[in-house]
C-alpha cells in the first residue's frame, strides 16, 4: 500500500522532519520559501495530509485544490488561519497544539507586561544611543506592576496562566474577561474576579489580551474601549493581531491617552502599522510568545503526533473541528 502524501508547509526541526519521513512519503520546505496561495494550492493537489504553521490559510479554495487531504495539524494552539467550517464540509480534520505552549506564552506576557510598564526597550535604546550622562530621578519612570490591577481579556489556559503569575508572584487584583465565566474552584485559584468589559478597561492598570481571534473578536480593542482605559494604563497583546485596531492605538499611543503597550502580534503581520513604529512608548516582538526552544520542539512534535495517529487510525490527538 502506498504511504500517505504529506506537505510541510514551512520549515520545522530537521529531526521531526525525518521522522514524519519514516512514516509518509514528506515533500517539506526547508528553505522556508514562503509560498503564495497558488504556490501552496499546487504543491496541495497531490497530498492526504499537510503541516502547516498560522501563516497558512486553509480556505475553502485551498480546499478545493486539495481533492485527497483528510488532516491538516498547524503547529499553533491558535488557528484562525483554518476555515474550519469549510474543512469539516470537506471532510478535512484540522488540528492545533494547545497545552503544550501555555506556560511559556503566560511567561512572555509577563515579561511584555514588566518591558511595556517599566519601559526596558525605550530607556535601552536611549542608553545606546550614547544619551545617558546622569541619574535622574524621573528617568524612566514607569507603572507599578507589583500590588497594581490587571485586567485580563480572554481567560482560557493562557489567560489562567497569566492570573496565577499576577495574583500569586506579583500581588496584584486581577479582573477578567470571558465568553463564560470560570468554575468558582477556578476562579478561587486564579484569584480572579469576572467583570464585563468596560469595568474590566475602566479598572484596570494594566490590560492583558490573550483572547483567540474569530470575526467576533476583531477590534475588541477600538477607539471607544481605549478611551475607557486610565490614561496611566499599558495594553499588552499577545492574542492575536486584529483584536486590536491597531492605527487606533497608534493614535492613543501618540496623543498619550493610554500610557504603553506592549504587542507581539499585529493585523497583517509581518507588516506593523507604521503610526506604531513612530511612538516610543511601545514594546513590539514579532509574534514570539511561544518561542522557547523545548516549546517550539514540543509544538512540532504534537504537529506530527498528530499526522501520525491520524493515518494510524488512532484517530487526532488534538482536533479542533470535533
Ligand atoms: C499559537 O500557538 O497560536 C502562536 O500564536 C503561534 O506561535
Amino acid at each position: 500500500m502506498s504511504r500517505p502524501r504529506i506537505l510541510i508547509a514551512r520549515a520545522i526541526f530537521p529531526d521531526i522532519v525525518e521522522r514524519l519521513a519514516a512514516h509518509f512519503d514528506v515533500e517539506a520546505n526547508q528553505d522556508d520559501v514562503l509560498w503564495s496561495p497558488a504556490e501552496l494550492a499546487a504543491r496541495m493537489a497531490d497530498k492526504d495530509g499537510a503541516f502547516t504553521t498560522g501563516s497558512q490559510r486553509v480556505d475553502a479554495a485551498l480546499l478545493a485544490a486539495s481533492p485527497r487531504l483528510r488532516i491538516v495539524a498547524n503547529m499553533a494552539v491558535g488557528y484562525n488561519n483554518f476555515d474550519v467550517a469549510a474543512m469539516t464540509a470537506a471532510g478535512v480534520v484540522g488540528t492545533n497544539t494547545p497545552d503544550v505552549l501555555t506556560e511559556t506564552t503566560a511567561d512572555f506576557g509577563f515579561a511584555l507586561l514588566l518591558a511595556t510598564a517599566r519601559r526596558l526597550t525605550e530607556s535601552e535604546h536611549f542608553l545606546r544611543a550614547g544619551l545617558w550622562n546622569r541619574w535622574s530621578y524621573d528617568m524612566f519612570a514607569g507603572a507599578e506592576v507589583h500590588g497594581s490591577t490587571l485586567g485580563i481579556v480572554g481567560m482560557g489556559r493562557i489567560g489562567q496562566g497569566i492570573a496565577r503569575r499576577a495574583a500569586h508572584g506579583f500581588g496584584m487584583r486581577v479582573l477578567y474577561h470571558n465568553r463564560s465565566r470560570l468554575a468558582p474552584a477556578l476562579e478561587a485559584e486564579c484569584k480572579a474576579t469576572y467583570t464585563d468589559k468596560a469595568t474590566l478597561l475602566r479598572e484596570a492598570d494594566h490590560v492583558m489580551l490573550v483572547l483567540p481571534y474569530s470575526p467576533e473578536a476583531h477590534h475588541t480593542i477600538g477607539a471607544a474601549e481605549l478611551a475607557l482605559m486610565k490614561p496611566t494604563a499599558t495594553l499588552v497583546n499577545i492574542a492575536r493581531g486584529g483584536i486590536v485596531d491597531d492605527a487606533a492605538l497608534a493614535r492613543a499611543l501618540r496623543e498619550r491617552r493610554i500610557a504603553a503597550a506592549g504587542l507581539d502580534v499585529f493585523e497583517g503581520e509581518p507588516a506593523v502599522h507604521p503610526g506604531l513604529l513612530e511612538v516610543p512608548n511601545v514594546v513590539l516582538t514579532p509574534h514570539i510568545a511561544s518561542a522557547t526552544v523545548p516549546t517550539r520542539r514540543a509544538m512540532a512534535q504534537l504537529a506530527a503526533d498528530n499526522l501520525i495517529a491520524f493515518f494510524d487510525g488512532r484517530g487526532p490527538l488534538t482536533p479542533v473541528n470535533t
